[in-house]
């Protein structure tokens, strides 16, 4: 093992996938934020991501995993060198095993469609697979849905899963600290999830604290 592996190899470990459902920005920030943090990001995307982040954010990224690890890290102003992304059907990527030993894994935003193949262990394709592996393997999962409104399937499948130990923090910020801007509502459900993968962050208010 070369030093540079050795070093990847010891940094926290943490899968982060995007879906097409509303809301690329929570994404992009939890991924700014871990990366802030010093762990490693694993970012696995559905082909519907990558239609949602051009259209919310501008954001297009290439096909291939090496660009699109340059594309996020120039968009999100991080350096490549925590960053890794697969193809969809890359079966060979850590993601896709238990013996990966990565422990968290956040798909954020959750659209519906992968929320239910969630549900029913689909694994059509990797970022799928993921999480299969994180339920099959008792680690932990967070899921951020996005819709409105939420019909009895939506519902049963978030109540499945968060009886399976899933943690299901939907998009729905709270609006009791006065938010202004649209970054301090990303930002509140952005600490939601860091506050779960337990990374320290100060990045919003704290009920009851006076910051
Ligand atoms: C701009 C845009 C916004 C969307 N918003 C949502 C949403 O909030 N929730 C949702 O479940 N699907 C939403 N969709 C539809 C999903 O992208 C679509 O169902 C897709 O098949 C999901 O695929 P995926 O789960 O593989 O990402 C949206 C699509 C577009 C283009």
């Amino acid at each position: 093992m070369s030093n540079t592996q050795a070093t990847e190899h010891k940094k926290r470990q943490i899968i982060v996938g995007i879906t097409g459902a509303s809301g690329a920005a929570y994404g992009l920030r939890l991924i700014e934020k871990l990366v802030a943090a010093d762990v490693m990001v694993h970012v696995l995307l559905s082909d519907a991501a990558r239609v949602v982040l051009k259209q919310e954010c501008d954001l297009c990224l290439p096909e291939d995993p090496k660009g699109t690890v340059e594309t996020l890290a120039q968009a999100i102003g991080c350096t490549s060198d925590h960053l890794r992304s697969y193809g969809t059907l890359d079966w060979f990527s850590p993601a896709a095993s238990g013996s990966s030993g990565i422990e968290q894994m956040v798909v954020i935003p959750c659209s519906m469609g992968t929320l239910a193949s969630i549900a029913h262990g689909m694994s059509n394709h990797l970022l799928e697979r993921a999480a299969d592996v994180m339920l099959k393997e008792r680690k932990q999962l967070i899921l951020m849905p996005r819709e409105t409104p939420l019909s009895a399937i939506h519902l049963e499948h978030m109540l499945k899963l968060a009886r399976l130990g899933v943690d299901i923090i939907p998009a729905m910020p709270g609006f009791y600290h006065r938010p202004t801007t649209l970054d301090e509502l990303i930002d509140f459900m952005v600490s939601r999830v860091l506050d779960h993968l337990k990374v320290d962050n100060k990045i919003a208010q704290r009920w009851g604290m006076g910051e």
